[in-house]
C-alpha cells in the first residue's frame, strides 16, 4: 500500500491503475463504517484509493476542526487490513491556496437540516470533493448514508457538474447497541454513550409505528421526541429524496433524519424509509 502526500504522486499512482478505481473520501479516524465503505470498495473495483484529510472549509468558526481525533498510525492499518491500494494523505497546502474558488452546494439541499446549523458547511464538503474528484479521477465514490444529507448533495453535484463519477451510498453500520458509529463517538463518556443510544431508539420506535401502517408524520415525530427526552434536539425531519418535508410517509421515497445534541456533542443519525 502506497502513502501519497502529494497530488502529483496521486497523478503518478492513478496513471498505473488500469480497470476501475474506487475512491473513498474520508477524514480519518476510520471505524468499522469507514471499513464498510473500504471493503465493499476493494471488492467492486480494481483499485482503491482512500483519501484522509480534515477539510478545513466544511467546519465554521467555533467548531471542532482543532480537536477533531486524528489517528494517522491506526487509520493506515485499517486501510492496510481491508486490501486498499493507496492512501491520499495531503497537507492543508496542498489542496488549498490563498485564492480559491468554492464550489457552492444547491442551496435547495444544503440550506435546511445540517445546513441550517452549519451554513457554508456543504460548500466545504462540494470544494473539498471536487477537487478529489478532478486529482483521483475514480470510477466509482463510496459514501455512508449516515450523511444522508451529504450523500444527496454528492450525488447531485455529479450530475448536474456531469462529473463522470457513480457515487455509491453505502448502509449505515451500528454498534451491537443500535448506535450509529461516527468519529464524533469518541467525545462521549461513558454515560453519554448510554444517552446516545435514544437516538437509533427513537429510529427504533418511528420504524415500528411505520410497520403497524401508521404513517403520519406529526404522530411519528412526537413519539420520536419522547424516545429522546430529555435531550435537546436540534431537529427531527421526516422528508422525501430532496429533502422536502412530507406529511405522511412513502415507502421507499422517505428519510427520517435527526441531529440531537448529547453533551456538547451533536450527533445525527437517520432511517431510510
Ligand atoms: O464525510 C466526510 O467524512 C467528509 O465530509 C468528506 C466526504 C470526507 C469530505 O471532507
Amino acid at each position: 500500500m502506497q502513502i501519497l502526500k502529494t497530488v502529483q504522486e496521486v497523478r503518478q499512482f492513478r496513471a498505473t491503475c488500469s480497470g476501475n478505481v474506487g475512491f473513498v473520501p474520508t477524514m480519518g479516524a476510520l471505524h468499522a463504517g469507514h471499513a464498510q465503505l473500504l471493503k465493499s470498495s476493494v471488492s467492486q473495483n480494481d483499485h482503491t484509493i482512500v483519501s484522509i484529510f480534515v477539510n478545513p472549509t466544511q467546519f465554521l468558526a467555533g467548531e471542532d476542526l482543532d480537536r477533531y481525533p486524528r489517528t494517522p498510525e491506526a487509520d493506515i492499518k485499517i486501510c492496510e487490513l481491508c486490501g486498499v491500494d493507496a492512501i491520499f494523505m495531503p497537507d492543508a497546502n496542498e489542496i488549498y491556496s490563498q485564492i480559491e474558488p468554492k464550489i457552492l452546494a444547491p442551496k435547495e439541499l444544503s440550506s435546511t437540516l445540517e445546513g441550517a446549523t452549519r451554513p457554508g458547511h456543504f460548500d466545504g464538503v462540494c470544494t473539498v470533493l471536487t477537487k478529489f474528484f478532478n486529482i483521483i479521477n475514480p470510477t466509482n465514490a463510496y459514501f455512508g448514508k449516515k450523511d444522508a444529507q451529504q450523500l444527496l448533495i454528492v450525488q447531485h453535484m455529479v450530475k448536474s457538474l456531469f462529473m463522470p463519477i457513480n457515487i455509491v451510498p453505502v448502509d449505515i453500520v451500528r454498534s451491537s447497541d443500535g448506535l450509529a458509529l461516527s468519529s464524533r463517538n469518541s467525545y462521549l463518556n461513558d454515560d453519554e454513550l448510554a444517552q446516545a443510544l435514544k437516538l437509533s431508539r427513537s429510529l427504533m420506535k418511528a420504524s415500528n409505528l411505520i410497520k403497524a401502517n401508521k404513517l403520519n408524520s406529526l404522530e411519528i415525530k412526537d413519539a420520536m421526541s419522547s424516545c429522546l427526552e430529555p435531550l435537546k434536539v436540534d431537529y427531527i425531519a421526516i422528508a422525501d429524496k430532496s429533502l422536502k418535508p412530507i406529511d405522511s410517509i412513502e415507502l421507499g421515497n422517505t428519510i427520517i433524519l435527526i441531529a440531537v445534541y448529547v453533551g456538547n456533542t451533536r450527533l445525527i443519525d437517520n432511517l431510510w424509509v
